[in-house]
């Protein structure tokens, strides 16, 4: 291997580049848990972190990966031979599905070709059908990191209010918070679950559940077996910025950093942001003559774009090429489409000449990879240079 001098791009749908404002707000020495520093540390994020998931009701941190927070999400709201609906966008959702079924839920999973979103029409369709209220909850990722695309939250919302079903509502963002607008509280959600090393720009290791107060209700007669997880022990000790066990103290005064910082930028830019250079990326893919993934232009993640190679080329080849000569590491392909798709991060802590890179990066390397294309970067650079350009005449006619 040879040796890299600069920075390593790190463009896979995350974990995500670290901004160095959070890295140096982590470098500090570790405090008492119990004392009255942290109190303040853990009030400050737990109030600052309503506003991300634009919400008033409680967010519960905890100390794990995304995944622990799946399971929080379900074995605090539910009691073992639960019927939840869940939905086959691609391989995070099939792994809910079987995280469900591996503790007891009896899950449904609606099968999916993995290039389209959660069918608003085939929720109410199925919810409809189930007059004796037998489904206790509907589960479906935002944003599908393995395949980018992004199912519509807000219209599955309306959808369940169609059906006039009162089933409980949870949906995973852990690739779309903080970079695709979601509303926890405007569409009506009962637990969103949320991870760190994505949207937040943090290092992995903090996960998250925001929680209604109808999956509040539901945790009161909820049976299947909890104790890490549960949520009471969780929201009675947070009341004065404390945690029932040793919370991830030096990601927390990191995640007090990042909150500070998507604020400064407000969460309509930060999401304007994210939408410009995807739009970027989409623009040089086609220009290279290869697919998007995702089929249904609605549901492109602002957030991650996978990329389909043609038949006979190999998209792990092309991505060890491109680490090996240009110190970059792009999303492998999971599940069903590995080896087929190769997939850009384009989210968190990133601008425009981050993404002019990431793209000069895999157009040479598709040329050492053998890949047929033309070249693509020239149409996401006019993209961008054009949005600025329009951008500049907005503030100009909004001064004048
Ligand atoms: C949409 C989605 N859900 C769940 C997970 C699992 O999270 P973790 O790997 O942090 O446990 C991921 C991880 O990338 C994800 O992208």
């Amino acid at each position: 291997m040879s040796v890299h001098r600069g920075r390593h791009f790190l463009q896979i749908p995350g974990p995500t580049n670290v901004p160095d404002r959070v890295l140096r707000a982590m470098d500090t020495p570790v405090i008492d848990h119990r004392g009255p520093e942290f109190a303040r540390l853990g009030q400050e994020v737990l109030e600052g972190l309503k506003a991300i998931f634009q919400t008033r009701s409680p967010v519960i941190v905890f100390p794990s990966s995304g995944t622990g927070a799946w399971e929080a999400a379900l074995v605090n709201t539910l009691s073992p031979g639960d019927k939840v609906l869940m939905f086959e966008t691609g391989h995070f959702a099939t792994l809910w599905h079987r995280m469900a079924k591996g503790i007891g839920i009896e899950a449904e999973l609606v099968p999916g070709d993995w290039r389209h979103g959660v069918d608003p029409a085939a929720v109410e369709a199925r919810l409809a059908d189930d007059r004796s209220h037998a489904i206790k909850a509907v589960a479906v990722v935002h944003n599908e990191t393995s395949t980018g695309v992004a199912s519509r939250i807000g219209e599955i919302r309306n959808a369940i209010d169609r059906a006039n079903h009162p089933a409980l509502f949870f949906v995973d963002t852990i690739s779309s918070l903080a970079s695709i607008d979601y509303r926890h509280d405007e569409w009506g959600v009962d637990v969103t679950v949320g991870g760190s090393q994505k949207g937040l720009m943090l290092p992995p290791g903090i996960a998250f559940n925001a929680v209604s107060e109808k999956a509040l209700a539901a945790a009161k007669s909820a049976r299947l077996p909890r104790s890490y997880w549960r949520w009471e022990d969780m929201l009675a000790n947070n009341q004065s910025g404390f945690f029932p066990y040793t919370p991830a103290t030096n990601l927390l005064y990191g995640l007090r950093e990042a909150i500070h910082m998507l604020l400064e930028e407000g969460l309509p830019a930060v999401f304007a942001r994210h939408a410009r250079l995807a739009e970027a990326t989409r623009r040089a893919v086609r220009a290279w003559g290869l697919e998007i993934l995702c089929l249904e232009p609605r549901e492109y993640s602002n957030s991650l774009t996978a990329v389909l190679l043609p038949d006979g080329h190999d998209a792990d080849r092309l991505r060890r090429i491109i680490l090996e000569r240009y110190d970059m590491s792009l999303g492998t392909g999971l599940g069903k489409v590995q080896g087929k798709v190769f997939r850009i991060g384009h989210l968190g802590d990133f601008n425009e000449l981050m993404l002019a890179g990431t793209l000069a990066g895999v157009e040479m390397g598709l040329r050492l990879a053998g890949v047929p294309h033309k070249s693509g970067i020239g149409a996401a650079l006019a993209y961008l240079s054009e949005e600025a350009t329009a951008d500049a005449r907005e503030t100009r006619a909004m001064r004048a």
